[in-house]
């Protein structure tokens, strides 16, 4: 394990510091079409995400990617939780299955069923060869090379540009879109690189968060499946009972859990919903809740208003999340290694689970 580990503490720091270079590489392949033609005429409902765990956050996150990018209707669901196999309510253009390992026995379960309902299905996994990739008709690979830490990372991130790269290959919305994208993309590397080399300022935002026993994750649009990931990041490896929250879903139910003892970690974004996510801070910052806004630069007022605040490199709207997931990962592991935990190997989970 030692040779694995390359030098890193642990496996899950290593495949976090691989990031850079497998985003570089998926940038790199131009994805070809893969979403075929229309079969069910007018009735079509777009395409249907299915994955369980991070995949299935990543599978949230490609639903708006997809539906930004080429307005094609996308849906996504749990794969433990997609009963409808008839097709009679919905006919989906293609059924596009997600899952790092390739393994994970519900996620094939329900791309079979969908398969044998006669819908197309897509395989977009990180292995080659395995058994999601033999039941689908088409795989995309997402080629993060093989991930051991119980806690997916690179392959989480890896999900989410080889979606971003799926969306560009549908006939685009706006076509200039693709272009602005493709230098936004090109620097994603070194952006992500900057937030690595932070490892400081991580850790000790990470060390105070250990401190807690509960921690609510909230974002809004695409940065909602980045709050749910982070919360599973940290239920994962930190054992604290963290829950992802939708950000306008606070003052529903949630609001009541927080306390000076409960905080937030606020994931904020550049887009049309960050006016609603200062208004969220305000709200929980009202009430005494102490808060850990992840922004892109530009936002340093949050200074004054959050207890603590990462910066981001800022991008395009649709890449910052990838952006904020890595400075989640770092959170988690930076809080479980402040907490002497088994990072790699945490209780009761395993790394790909191939029962139903
Ligand atoms: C397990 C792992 C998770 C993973 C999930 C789905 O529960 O511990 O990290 O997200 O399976 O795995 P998959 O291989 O299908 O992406």
């Amino acid at each position: 394990e030692a040779v694995a580990r390359a030098g890193y503490q642990h496996l899950m720091l290593k495949e976090i510091h691989e990031q850079p270079r497998i985003i570089r590489n998926i940038i790199q392949r131009k994805q070809s079409a893969w979403l075929p033609g229309d079969s069910f005429g007018e009735t079509t409902c777009g395409v249907l995400l299915i994955g369980c765990g991070s995949s299935y956050h990543a599978c949230l996150a490609g639903k708006i990617l997809i539906e930004r990018l080429s307005g094609i209707q996308a849906n996504a669901e749990l794969a433990t939780e997609l009963f409808d196999v008839t097709g009679s309510t919905r006919r989906y253009r293609a059924v596009i299955g997600l899952s790092q390992s390739g393994e994970t026995a519900d996620t094939c379960a329900a791309l079979d069923r969908q398969r044998q309902a006669g819908f197309y299905t897509v395989a977009v996994s990180n292995v080659p060869g395995s058994r999601i990739t033999r039941l689908a008709e088409q795989t995309i690979l997402t080629d993060a090379g093989p991930e051991m830490s119980v806690a997916a990372t690179k392959s989480f991130t890896a999900q989410l540009v080889t979606l971003l790269n799926m969306g560009l290959a549908l006939p685009l919305k706006e076509p200039k879109r693709a272009l602005d994208l493709t230098g936004e993309l090109r620097a994603l590397p070194a952006r992500l690189q900057r937030i690595l080399d932070r490892e400081d300022a991580h850790a000790s935002a990470a060390r105070w968060l250990a401190s807690f026993k509960n921690i609510i994750c909230i974002g809004r649009g695409i940065f909602l499946p980045i709050a749910l990931e982070c919360a599973l990041k940290l239920k994962e490896i930190t054992y604290i009972h963290a829950e992802g929250c939708a950000a306008g879903e606070l003052k529903h139910g949630t609001l009541a859990l927080l306390s000076p003892v409960t905080p937030v970690i606020a994931f904020m974004g550049t887009d049309e919903t960050r006016a609603q996510m200062l208004t969220a801070i305000r709200e929980v910052k009202a009430r005494g809740v102490p808060v850990l806004a992840i922004a892109p630069e530009g936002e340093e007022d949050l200074e004054d208003l959050a207890d603590r605040v990462i910066l981001l490199p800022r991008t395009d709207p649709l890449l910052q999340p990838v952006l904020a997931a890595a400075a989640a990962q770092m959170l988690a592991y930076h809080a479980a290694l402040s907490l002497n935990l088994p990072i790699d190997n945490p209780r009761n989970l395993a790394k790909s689970v191939t029962v139903e």
